[in-house]
């Protein structure tokens, strides 16, 4: 029986990667949220729910040391944020970086010795499909996955020699989850007036109807990082995305 844990659970593409890792039974399943609700999961005795705030050392700590032995970490827990890096105040370029950026290493460093030690491990980073193509609005959104992305790469050389695997999944946009909502809480200081046309356009863009990602496109690649040691480094995941890396 091999364990995962993911963070940030309570809702979206976590919440999902959960459910489908508890569905086939050979998992056990260590799903963290900011604040547990263990009631969005179906009860299981493969199911431990902790608390993990992916930007405070003391809950990771804490995480870590009640989850025990792991072999695949879920890097998903993240926030958006949608301006004109004008209209953006530095304290939210850094809330962004803290849980999109410095989050995922901070988890990534947390889980290494007992990976090193054991010789085998796997860590999957969800990052985002803006980071293949510029769009208007995104920059720190778009350069906290960036980040995601070159880290990712340069710590799967570091590691493959404890044979511990890094993979990147790419997500395209799912408007289905409470992502864009969550967004647009942080987003109360409005929009710089010269950047308004540039504004109407990015949300008129929204609403166009094309291909889009669904939860369960991202589970099934997580689902392939984290047991076919064949997958490549990226992993596009969602119809959208899939588009962009193949263009
Ligand atoms: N939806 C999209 O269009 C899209 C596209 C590409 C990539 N992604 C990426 O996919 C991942 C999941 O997004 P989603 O669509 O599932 O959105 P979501 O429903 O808003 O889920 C985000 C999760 O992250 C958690 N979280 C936020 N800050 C955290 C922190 N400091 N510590 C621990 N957990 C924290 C949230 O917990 P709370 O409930 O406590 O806030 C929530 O469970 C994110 O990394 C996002 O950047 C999303």
């Amino acid at each position: 029986m091999k364990t995962i844990l993911i963070t940030g659970c309570s809702s979206g593409f976590g919440l999902e990667i959960a459910r489908t890792f508890l569905d086939r039974h050979d998992w056990t399943v260590v799903a963290t949220m900011r604040t547990p609700r263990g009631e969005v999961l179906p009860t299981s005795d493969r199911l431990r729910v902790l608390p993990l705030d992916v930007t405070n050392p003391e809950s990771i700590r804490h995480a870590i040391e009640a989850a025990g032995p792991i072999n695949v970490l879920v890097n998903n827990a993240g926030i958006g944020f949608l301006n004109a890096l004008e209209g953006t105040s530095m304290d939210t370029v850094r809330d962004v970086f803290e849980t999109n950026t410095f989050g995922t290493m901070a988890m990534t460093q947390a889980v290494l010795p007992q990976f090193r030690a054991r010789r085998s491990g796997v860590i999957v980073n969800v990052s985002s499909s803006v980071t293949l193509l510029p769009l208007h609005l995104l920059s720190i959104y778009t350069a906290s996955k960036a980040a995601v992305n070159a880290f990712s790469e340069v710590l799967a050389l570091e590691l493959e020699q404890f044979d511990v695997r890094v993979r990147v999944v790419l997500p395209g946009r799912a408007p289905a989850t409470a992502f864009g909502d969550n967004a647009r809480s942080r987003m109360h200081a409005g929009f710089p007036e010269p950047y308004a046309k540039m504004v109407q356009t990015v949300f008129a863009n929204f609403q166009q109807e094309g291909p889009i990602t669904h939860a369960s496109d991202v589970t099934e690649a997580v689902w392939r990082a984290a047991t076919d040691p064949s997958c490549p480094m990226r992993l596009a995941a969602g119809a959208d995305a899939v588009a962009l890396m193949a263009a």
